[in-house]
């Protein structure tokens, strides 16, 4: 990667991570990522904001050659995880001039996740400015834009807001700038469904506070950075609100094909009712596809054989990840078959708990459905139509 100018004395100096396909051992990333990482050069200090994933901070310090930077007097440290943080240690012993600038919570998550001595850290409060002559780095504490710490960053005199996390996408792009279209719109979906949907409220309050200030590029550490910002705070205001869609997601497993068979009737009941609905194979679902449908589906039907007793693994593990993004889905049921009995639902209903969600009676059937006994999916349709109609979106 090479360095990229926004303005002058303002680079671009991260890395893009083409090969990167999983992030946390669980997020696939079909679209690579990068970690961006950004030189602020004042006339009389220079901050480097962010850092990169470890992996990539031999391309940090290459690109700091390339731009020619001597010295760095503040690292900025926005958010505690790693793929922004891990390369601080190797920047303080290249940089031995350099402080580490960021909030007390930041600050204990660094020293315990990476050993930084404490003395090397400057702490700001929400709101405190630091002066790199003449530009001026302002900090604002931006909570749970994924972890409890975060931060953003804004330069007051080029009104550009550094966000880290918020407002980011997996995508590795040759690109500074985001092309405001489709694609990268469904990279930032998905990013959010993945990353931010479990902090709706905070991001809420975070997009209020953000909204004060004269922002005129939006610049993430994942992704292309964003010359209008409406166009990504408008997205997000959408993600964020309680307006779902007239839409049903349907994670579903069938082993013998009983519970294949139920699917197909129960979504084409659906669909006949007009509803809009995502059908997807727990087996071998990409997750953030999954998790991008939970953005506004107003209801989940999940879908399962019985499993020594229970639901089968691959929808456990759909209905722990739905719980643990806790969507703003408002109806949940569960279809199924089973041989000899189970505690599938009591399971499922255990799991779900999360999801403020009200749950409509579920339909589980001996064996292979019988004909007369398909009806009660139809039931369970109109059940799941008339809810949405009471909720105005039908
Ligand atoms: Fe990109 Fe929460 O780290």
């Amino acid at each position: 990667m090479t360095v990229r100018e926004i303005k002058k004395g303002i680079l671009s100096v991260g890395a893009i991570d083409w090969d990167r396909r999983l992030f946390d051992e669980l997020i696939p990333l079909p679209d690579g990522t990068s970690y961006n990482a950004y030189i602020v050069m004042g006339s009389e200090k220079t901050a480097l904001i962010d850092t990169v994933d470890p992996a990539k901070e031999h391309e940090l310090l290459r690109n700091l050659e390339e731009a020619g930077i001597e010295r760095i007097d503040y690292v900025i440290a926005n958010h505690a995880e790693q793929d922004h943080s891990g390369s601080i240690p190797t920047i303080l012993d290249k940089y031995t001039g350099a402080k580490v600038v960021t909030n007390a919570k930041c600050k204990a998550f660094l020293m315990d996740l990476l050993h930084i001595p404490e003395d090397k850290f400057i702490v700001i409060e929400d709101g405190e400015s630091l002066s790199l002559g003449d530009r001026t780095l302002e900090f604002y504490m931006t909570p749970w834009v994924h972890w409890p710490e975060t931060m953003v960053t804004y330069l007051r005199e080029d009104k550009i807001l550094f966000t880290c996390d918020f407002f980011g996408s997996h995508f590795a792009s040759s690109e500074l700038y985001a092309n405001e279209d489709a694609r990268v719109l469904e990279d930032a979906k998905r990013y959010y469904a993945e990353i931010m949907m479990p902090f709706r409220t905070n991001i809420k309050k975070n997009i209020e506070k953000i909204e004060k200030l004269d922002i005129e590029i939006i610049a993430p550490s994942h992704g292309t950075v964003y010359r209008r910002p409406s166009f990504i705070i408008d997205a997000y205001k959408d993600w964020i609100s309680d307006k779902v869609e007239n839409k049903v997601l349907v994670p579903y497993v069938s082993m013998h094909g009983s519970t294949r068979e139920m699917v197909e009737y129960f979504v084409s009941a659906l669909m006949k009712r007009g509803m809009k609905v995502k059908q997807c194979n727990a087996i071998d679902a990409d997750i953030g596809k999954f998790a991008m449908e939970l953005v506004d589906a107003a209801t989940v039907v999940l879908a399962t054989p019985t499993v020594l007793a229970g639901p089968h693994p691959a929808i456990v593990y759909a209905a722990s990840l739905a719980a643990a993004l806790r969507p703003k889905t408002k109806f949940l049921s569960i279809i199924g078959s089973y041989g000899w009995g189970g505690r599938t639902v009591d399971i499922l209903k255990g799991i779900l708990t999360p999801i403020k969600a009200e749950l409509i009676e579920p339909v589980l059937i001996k064996g292979l459905p019988k004909e007369e006994e398909l009806k009660k999916l139809d039931e369970l349709a109109d059940r799941i139509l008339e809810k949405h109609r009471e909720t105005g979106i039908a």
